[in-house]
């Protein structure tokens, strides 16, 4: 007994702190319950991290709990990881709302931009803006996109389109991750259109990303970079120059893709080992065959499609069947997805693009996780992996995509300390 007393204690300084009857969605892959789910679990944390799941019932769930002083009670809540926005334009100057009032009126997406409206618009808010004023408009998209439960977000520049507003746009993203209690994975998007000075001469402004990409980098700005690979964007060549240098300096890398037409993304995606093809609603089979050999997770953004009216939505149908992970994202931008809320991104997946809400929930958890290249570190609650929790006032994970404007978080998770 004595022996098993000092055990106990000694487990009681292993965890900093236990969560006991609580229903966790693990996401872990492979699982064979559906989500992963472990019922009546106990979650012991230490150091940030996440170091015991399992029943609460077994031997070791008990030890792990009467071991540690400081337990908390969920009350048979669902838990399940911190969610993942993967694929955010969160941080622009201005706004379109005007813009989408033409739309409304009868013009397309594309002719709005060919006009010179959309990103471009935006680019000139944003290279009037300082930091500040880029960080103070993005708060209250930021803290909307938070208070569901979003423990990690990406944020990409590409509203600068030079290189000092696209470092503004940068130095907004890590105070976003410096004010908030929210982890941040800064991507360049200068390759996002072509700006006005550079009309007719892509090819140059392309040159003029490459070194933006070079600079910032060394800044210590830039963890991956991105494309908008299309026909109002860059030719597959124009985006091959911009990857050939990203991968040679070891950023990562992600596409922009098939968005409006097919424009071949999956086997560029697939040549410089893109982590991910963002929009797929035009990547046909071929595409579909090269993400699933490249190993690119499809990061679909449901809202957007909504939002520009698309009537084509991505095959998800053939990226089941042929392997491809499917992530999904808010997309939150001032153009085709002013949308901050990843729970209606979910619903959305399900409805509008035929995911099932356990595929809805691996997209903004383990596959969104993947898609930026953290799955080591996050995306889902196994032992290892950072302790971010979402703890949420449900019965069922399938609640999360199913309501519309229904916040069920109770409480959130970074790293083992509780967001308030
Ligand atoms: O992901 N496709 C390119 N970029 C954004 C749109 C941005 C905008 O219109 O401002 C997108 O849809």
């Amino acid at each position: 007994d004595e022996l098993l007393e000092r055990m106990c204690r000694e487990q009681a300084v292993e965890y900093d702190m236990v969560l006991k009857d609580c229903n966790v969605a693990t996401m872990k892959r492979g699982a064979a319950e559906p989500y992963g789910m472990v019922e009546d679990a106990v979650i012991g944390i230490k150091g940030g991290k996440i170091a015991f799941v399992g029943g609460g019932q077994g031997e070791e769930g008990k030890r792990v709990v009467e071991g540690c002083s400081n337990v908390k009670d969920l009350d048979g809540a669902l838990v399940t990881p911190g969610l993942i926005d993967c694929h955010t334009h969160v941080i622009y100057g201005g706004d379109r709302s005007l813009e989408w009032e033409m739309k409304l009126a009868g013009a397309s997406y594309e002719e709005v931009a060919k006009a010179g409206g959309g990103i471009i618009n935006t680019v000139s808010n944003t290279r009037a803006a300082t930091v500040d004023d880029l960080f103070e408009g993005g708060k209250k998209r930021v803290a909307a996109i938070l208070s569901e439960g979003v423990t990690t977000m990406e944020i990409k520049s590409g509203y600068g389109l030079e290189f000092e507003a696209e470092r503004n746009m940068l130095l907004a993203a890590a105070k976003v991750e410096k004010e908030f209690n929210v982890k941040v994975e800064k991507t360049f998007l200068g390759a996002h259109a072509v700006p006005n000075e550079y009309k007719g001469r892509s090819g140059e402004y392309m040159d003029t990303c490459v070194e933006m990409l070079e600079k910032l980098r060394e800044e210590g700005l830039v963890d991956c970079c991105d494309c908008f690979t299309e026909s109002i964007g860059f030719s597959v060549e124009e985006t091959e120059k911009l990857f050939g240098r990203a991968k040679e300096m070891g950023v990562k890398i992600r596409l922009h893709g098939d968005q409006l037409n097919n424009y071949g993304c999956g086997s560029l995606a697939s040549k410089f080992s893109c982590l991910s093809v963002d929009h797929c609603e035009y990547s046909g089979p071929e595409a579909i065959a090269a993400m699933a050999s490249g190993g690119q997770v499809a990061v679909l953004l449901p809202v957007s499609n909504y939002f520009i009216k698309e009537t084509k939505v991505p095959d998800v149908k053939t990226m089941r069947s042929t392997g491809v992970d499917i992530a999904v994202a808010t997309n939150c931008n001032p153009g085709s997805g002013p949308c901050c809320s990843i729970l209606l991104v979910m619903n959305m997946a399900c409805t509008k693009f035929g995911m099932t809400p356990e595929e809805a929930l691996r997209g903004v958890t383990v596959n969104a996780a993947k898609a930026m290249g953290k799955e080591e570190e996050i995306g889902s609650v196994e032992v290892g992996k950072a302790a971010d929790l979402c703890v949420w006032d449900a019965k069922r994970p399938a609640e999360l995509s199913y309501y519309m404007g229904l916040n069920l978080l109770k409480e959130c998770y970074v790293d083992g300390v509780v967001r308030a």
